[in-house]
């Protein structure tokens, strides 16, 4: 006599292009070995012009996927093609986290809640500022800029070398968030209590322009949200000029959090092992 029952396994994906450099597998597969799930978390490359099908896929069930992380340049697609977005990620137009509800594609967007979260962490009493530098008004600036927002920081002054984009990002969130051309750098950061670099800007050591901290209030805390390499030449500046600095990584880690617990039914903690697994393969 056969055995009927089926071991129920969940399986989840993260779906990007490229997605060769997702770290996503590693942070998954480390918390699915330390709960013992019978679980997957894997890595899938999908065109834009998949990624449709691909969700289509997802929801009829023929994927035989739970849900999953879409990273770039899938993010907005995911948004627009999910039934179910939360506020977050309608109010951003983009969705990082996706799963199945009685057969209904749902999505949130957890790039902001990773970034807080880090902050929380790392330099506690953060959001006890007022004001806030970000630099940059890209996708990810849209998600700093609404979870501070959320947080309560009352002036948002967001710096881009595009203007227009500032604008638009500016527009998008009313009052406290303001937009400024590179130019205005020093002047909006006088008294300021953070500041975020969502910009490439130093990425892989790349060189980054010298930025003058000083005009920022004693205690302010400088982070960015380029994690490679952990100290970036703008942290490495920030620190050298005596300011805290929070690396990027913590955000990486963090946005993963409310997905695996969707998926998998666990909620999981970032710690030193994994952020040291995330490393050493950096
Ligand atoms: P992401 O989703 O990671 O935020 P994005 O939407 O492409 O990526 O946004 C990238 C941001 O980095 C933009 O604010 C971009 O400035 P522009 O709007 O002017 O393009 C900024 N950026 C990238 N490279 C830059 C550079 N060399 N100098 C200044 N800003 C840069």
């Amino acid at each position: 006599m056969s055995d009927s029952r089926e071991t129920f396994v969940n399986h989840a994906f993260v779906a990007g292009y490229p997605i060769k450099h997702s770290r996503s597998p590693l942070i998954h597969g480390y918390w699915l070995k330390q709960f013992k799930i019978a679980g997957t978390y894997r890595a899938y490359e999908v065109t834009p012009e998949a990624f449709p099908n691909f969700m289509r896929e997802l929801k009829d069930g023929t994927a035989g996927l739970c849900g999953g992380n879409v990273t770039i340049p899938h993010k907005e697609a995911a948004f627009r093609l999910s039934d179910r977005p939360d506020e977050l990620s309608a109010e951003l137009g983009a969705a990082n986290t996706l799963w199945l509800e009685d057969g209904a594609i749902c999505a949130t967007n957890t790039d902001g809640r990773g970034f807080v979260a880090n902050l929380d962490e790392r330099a506690a009493g953060w959001d006890r500022i007022s004001t806030a530098v970000v630099l940059g008004a890209g996708g990810a600036s849209r998600a700093v800029t609404q979870a501070i927002r959320d947080r309560g920081v009352k002036t948002i002054h967001v710096v881009n070398r595009t203007i227009e984009k500032a604008r638009e990002l500016a527009d998008r969130f009313g009052t406290p968030v303001h937009a400024h051309p590179m130019t205005a750098l020093a002047e909006v950061m006088s008294g300021a209590g953070l500041f975020v670099n969502t910009t490439s800007l130093g990425m892989d050591g790349e060189t980054a322009p010298m930025i003058d901290f000083s005009p920022m209030a004693r205690e302010a805390v400088v982070t960015d949200i380029v994690y490679v390499p952990l100290k970036t030449p703008l942290l490495a500046q920030a620190e050298a000029q005596g300011f805290r600095i929070v690396d990027g990584l913590g955000m990486l880690l963090h946005q993963a959090v409310p997905g695996f617990e969707k998926w998998f039914g666990r909620r999981p903690v970032v710690d030193e092992t994994l952020r040291q697994i995330i490393i050493r393969d950096m």
